[in-house]
C-alpha cells in the first residue's frame, strides 16, 4: 500500500506514455515486498524543461530517476556528480539522489553485458556492433570491459569510425567481413522497427550459426534480424533482455535490495504477449 513513506521513483521521456518501466520496475517493488516503499511512474518531460527538472526532483525528494530519449545527454549537467563509467558512455540513463544530491549512472551496458554473460564468457570474444548512435557507446563500452573485441559497423563509416577512435576500436560497414567473423553481433541501429519494421540492418548471408545474436529492439520482440539469425542456428537474445537487464541494475540502485529478475520478466513478457 502506498502511504505518506512511500518513496517516488520514475521515467522521464518525451514521448514516455508507451515506456515499460513502470510495469517493469512496480512488478520488481511487488515481488521484493518493498511495494509500500517504493512507486514507479512516468512523467514525460519536454526537453526544454530539463533545467526545472533537476529543481523539482531535489524538491519533491524523488529517489530516483530513469531518463531515455531524448534526455540522457541533456540532464548531465544539471547533477552533482557522475560516476566515471556513465562519463566514459557520454550519457545518463539513471539518476539517484542521496541526500539532496543527484548522481548520474548508466545501467545500458550492464543491460547487454548481463544477458550476454548468462550464455558465454565475453573476454576474448570478437563483437560486431551495428550503429554507432547513443546505443552503440553503451554495448562498445560493456564489450570493451568485458574483454571482448569490438568493430563498430555502420552505414555512415565516418560515425564508426569517429566512435572507434573514441574507444580505441575498430570501425567498418554494415557488409563487412567482420560481421561474419564476429562471435557476438549487437544491433543498435533502428533498423527493425517503426517504419523499417521486417528489414535488418545486415544481409542475411553475413549471419553464421556459431553466432550469438543481441538486438536492441524489442518492439518486435522478433526482429528480422533475429529471425534471420534463429533461421540459421545463431543464438538470440531479444531486446526484452537488455531492457529488463538494465532496469535490474537500476532497482538495485533505487532500492538497494536485489532485483527480482523473474518476476521483472515475467511482467515485461506477459504485457508484450498481450500487446
Ligand atoms: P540511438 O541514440 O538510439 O542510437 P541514433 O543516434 O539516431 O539513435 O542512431 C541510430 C543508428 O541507427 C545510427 O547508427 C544510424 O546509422 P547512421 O549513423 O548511418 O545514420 C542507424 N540507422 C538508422 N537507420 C538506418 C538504416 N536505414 N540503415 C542502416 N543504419 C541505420
Amino acid at each position: 500500500m502506498i502511504t505518506a513513506k512511500t518513496k517516488v521513483c520514475m521515467v522521464i521521456g518525451d514521448p514516455v506514455e508507451h515506456s515499460l518501466s513502470p510495469l517493469i520496475h512496480n512488478a520488481g517493488y511487488r515481488a521484493a515486498g518493498i511495494d509500500d516503499q517504493f512507486v514507479y511512474v512516468a512523467c514525460a518531460v519536454n526537453p526544454g524543461n530539463i533545467p526545472m527538472l533537476a529543481c523539482g526532483v531535489r524538491a519533491l525528494g524523488i529517489r530516483g530517476v530513469s531518463c531515455t530519449m531524448p534526455h540522457k545527454e541533456a540532464i548531465m549537467s544539471h547533477l552533482d556528480s557522475i560516476d566515471e563509467v556513465a562519463q566514459t558512455i557520454g550519457a545518463v540513463n539513471t539518476v539517484v539522489q542521496e541526500n539532496g544530491k543527484l548522481v548520474g549512472y548508466n545501467t545500458d551496458w550492464l543491460g547487454v553485458v548481463r544477458p550476454l554473460q548468462a550464455i558465454t564468457d565475453l573476454h576474448g570474444k570478437r563483437a560486431a556492433v551495428l550503429g554507432a548512435g547513443g546505443a552503440a557507446k553503451a554495448m562498445v563500452y560493456g564489450l570493451l570491459r568485458e574483454g571482448a573485441t569490438v568493430t563498430i559497423c555502420n552505414r555512415t563509416e565516418t560515425k564508426a569510425m569517429a566512435l572507434a577512435e573514441q574507444f580505441g576500436c575498430k570501425a567498418a560497414s554494415l557488409e563487412s567481413p567482420d560481421i561474419t567473423q564476429a562471435d557476438i553481433i549487437c544491433n543498435a541501429t533502428s533498423v527493425g522497427m517503426g517504419r523499417s519494421e521486417g528489414q535488418s540492418p545486415v544481409d542475411s548471408s553475413l549471419l553464421a550459426p556459431h553466432q550469438i545474436v543481441l538486438d536492441a529492439i524489442y518492439v518486435p520482440m522478433q526482429t528480422k534480424l533475429l529471425q534471420d539469425a534463429a533461421a540459421c542456428g545463431a543464438r538470440c537474445v531479444p531486446g526484452t533482455e537488455m531492457l529488463l537487464h538494465q532496469a535490474a541494475a537500476q532497482f538495485e540502485l533505487y532500492t538497494g535490495h536485489t532485483a527480482p529478475l523473474d518476476a521483472m520478466r515475467q511482467a515485461l513478457q506477459e504485457e508484450l504477449q498481450h500487446a
